[in-house]
């Protein structure tokens, strides 16, 4: 089997791909044949030493999510929504081992993928999918709420503008113009960030917005949000730093596990709403699992909105 792993910190440019012995299942585990990897920035900041660099972490393991069908079923191996059986084809999250052609997983994170579900889209559906219920509940976004999401074409705004508009919000959403079109098509109002973003965003919010959901990260973001927003308990990011903590911002998941609970327990719900086409993954490219590096190198930059999906 083969894996990417970072053997060093720093950029792209420390990835590697590596020959591994096959092993089988232990008791509760599952065996997955890949078909699909989710390509995440948290992949990247990982190795890069924005989180310490702690050299016993090395050669580290990457990725967080993965599609493919059951090989093996080791004893007492059942997933969250049930049995699990060869032949099954599943999505596994959360991981922290994903980039491989062969996985050997807890059955406690596979669940189903719906057949109706193409692989490259369930591959990035949950890491963005959870993190948005995420924002969402921490912001006690629902019915009538006016929300403020910045960065609303990314990966993670893509989905906090598609559920929140299911919760009966209206939603302002914060892209660059090439992507305002694809900001419209998924249920928010468009704006551009940069200079002037607080008085377009005045036009269409005259006493401001109920909520502030940022996953961009940018001091204009969390300047211009808490000059807007109503209630400062409802400003939320998911990209911690200083000046976010200082704003008052609550900044979500943590990399602990029990931080993971609550995004276990959006899976469910998330993949019957993909597999019934109520929430929309959107695909931007796919690279070889070799190209693990190229990837990253392409997903720091600005970048075509939508995921990028790594194929063993
Ligand atoms: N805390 C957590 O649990 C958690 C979980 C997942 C992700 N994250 C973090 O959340 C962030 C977003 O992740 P993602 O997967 O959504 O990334 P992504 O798909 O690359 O999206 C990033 C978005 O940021 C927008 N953007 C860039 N510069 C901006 C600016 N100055 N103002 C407003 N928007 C700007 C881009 O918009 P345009 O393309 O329109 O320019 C893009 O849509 C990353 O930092 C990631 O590490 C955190």
């Amino acid at each position: 089997m083969r894996r990417v792993v970072a053997r060093a910190y720093g950029g792209p440019e420390v990835l590697a791909v590596v020959d591994a012995e096959p092993v089988g299942p232990a008791r509760g585990e599952v065996v997955i044949e890949v078909r699909a990897i989710g390509v995440n920035p948290i992949d990247y900041k990982l190795y890069s030493g924005a989180f310490g660099a702690d050299p016993v972490a090395l050669p580290m393991r990457l990725g967080s999510e993965a599609t493919g069908v059951v090989a093996e079923v080791g004893d007492s191996a059942t997933g969250p929504r049930g049995p699990i059986a060869v032949g099954d084809e599943v999505i596994a999250y959360p991981l922290s081992e994903a980039y491989a052609d062969r996985l050997v997983v807890s059955g406690d994170s596979v669940v189903p993928k719906p057949a109706s579900l193409p692989w490259n889209e369930a591959a990035g559906l949950l890491a963005v999918g959870a993190t948005a219920v995420d924002t969402l509940d921490t912001a006690n976004v629902g019915t009538g709420d006016l929300l403020l999401v910045h960065g609303a074409a990314g990966g993670v705004g893509s989905f906090v503008v598609q559920l929140a508009r299911a919760r009966g919000a209206t939603v302002i959403g914060t892209a660059r113009p090439g992507n305002h079109d694809y900001v419209r098509s998924l249920g928010a109002t468009p704006v551009s960030y940069g200079d002037g973003l607080s008085d377009r965003i005045r036009v269409l919010a005259p006493d401001g917005v109920d909520a502030v959901i940022d996953t961009a990260g940018s001091d204009e973001a969390i300047d211009v949000s808490v000059g807007l927003v109503r209630d400062r308990s409802r400003l939320v990011t998911t990209v911690p730093g200083p000046r976010a903590g200082e704003a008052g911002f609550r900044i979500v998941g943590a990399l602990g596990p029990e931080s993971m609970e609550p995004r276990k327990q959006a899976r469910a719900a998330l993949v019957d709403l993909a597999g019934s086409g109520d929430v929309r993954v959107r695909v931007a490219r796919t690279y070889a699992l070799s190209e693990a590096a190229r990837a990253h190198a392409d997903l720091r930059k600005p970048h075509a909105a939508g995921k990028f999906i790594l194929l063993p």
